[in-house]
């Protein structure tokens, strides 16, 4: 019987996993992807931590009706709070077959080993900050290095609205460093811990110091998948490889795609999908 193949799924509230899926094409350009974004109940990094499983559960639900045998959660935000809850109720009990990965863990294993003053700052969104899932993660690889978080909750409206270069969107992203460096000046490693921050890296990086080093998430996490991919040979061959993209949204696709390009330069059109 000939096997059934079928694309990698991504997951994200919005658009922000957009940045994951341009480092995995990059990385892996025959690879087919199907690329999920919550628009219509974006942003997750406010919402309790029931509401963002729920919505998680949901998006992976649909992508495995879709027939994706494995779905990255492109979002720190539902990787944080929902992440364990699927590895550990929903897979079991109704896809064993399927995988679930999330984005913090291939962002921390290796973190420790850039910085020389044994300090890192991590940039994220409320959700993720009060989850404490880098300090724990990084805590597992590197236990001497000393984590400082900073709680951004007008980065993600700033980067989906499109509004980060007018003088309020400056003001907030210059603040939220300030607050940073205020808590720790000895920070020499900064993890944009939300894949919407990537957007905002040429703003970020004009308000710290140049000795800082600055590490968004994509190609740490497409390195890491590259990796997963050799290890289980099985999800690999269950995966489709003609170097199709395509684009969901649980918004307006019209809306979506107005935004579309700030993320992902390319010609692509996104359908709009209901799935709750
Ligand atoms: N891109 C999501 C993340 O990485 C944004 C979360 C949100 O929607 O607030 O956390």
């Amino acid at each position: 019987m000939k096997l059934m193949k079928s694309p990698i799924g991504i997951f994200d509230s919005g658009y922000g996993g957009l940045t994951i899926l341009k480092s995995i094409q990059n990385l892996l350009p025959n690879y087919d992807c199907l690329y999920l974004g919550d628009n219509a109940r974006a942003p997750y990094g406010t919402r309790s931590f029931e509401v963002i499983n729920r919505y998680t559960t949901e998006a992976v639900n649909y992508l495995f009706e879709k027939n994706c045998p494995i779905v990255i959660l492109a979002c720190n935000t539902s990787s944080a709070k929902a992440l364990r809850n699927i590895q550990i109720n929903l897979l079991p009990n109704k896809f064993p077959q399927k995988k679930v990965l999330g984005v913090i863990r291939p962002t921390t294993e290796d973190i420790g080993s850039f910085t020389k003053s044994g300090y890192v700052g991590v940039m994220a969104t409320p959700g993720t900050v009060v989850s404490n899932s880098y300090p724990m993660e990084i805590a597992n690889f590197s236990p001497k290095v000393n984590v400082v978080q900073q709680s951004c909750p007008m980065w993600v409206p700033l980067v989906e609205n499109n509004t980060f270069m007018e003088e309020g969107g400056q003001y907030y992203i210059k603040k939220y460093i300030d607050e940073l460096l205020e808590k720790e000046p000895r920070i020499d490693t900064l993890i944009l811990a939300c894949t919407h921050y990537p957007i905002l890296k040429e703003s970020i990086i004009k308000y710290l110091p140049s000795s800082v080093m600055v590490f968004d998430q994509g190609d740490l996490v497409a390195k890491k998948l590259t990796n997963y991919f050799k290890r289980h040979p099985i999800v690999n061959d269950h995966l489709s490889k003609d170097g199709k993209i395509e684009i969901l949204t649980t918004e307006k696709s019209e809306k979506f795609d107005q935004h579309l390009d700030l993320f992902y330069d390319s010609n692509y059109t996104s359908k709009t999908v209901q799935i709750n």
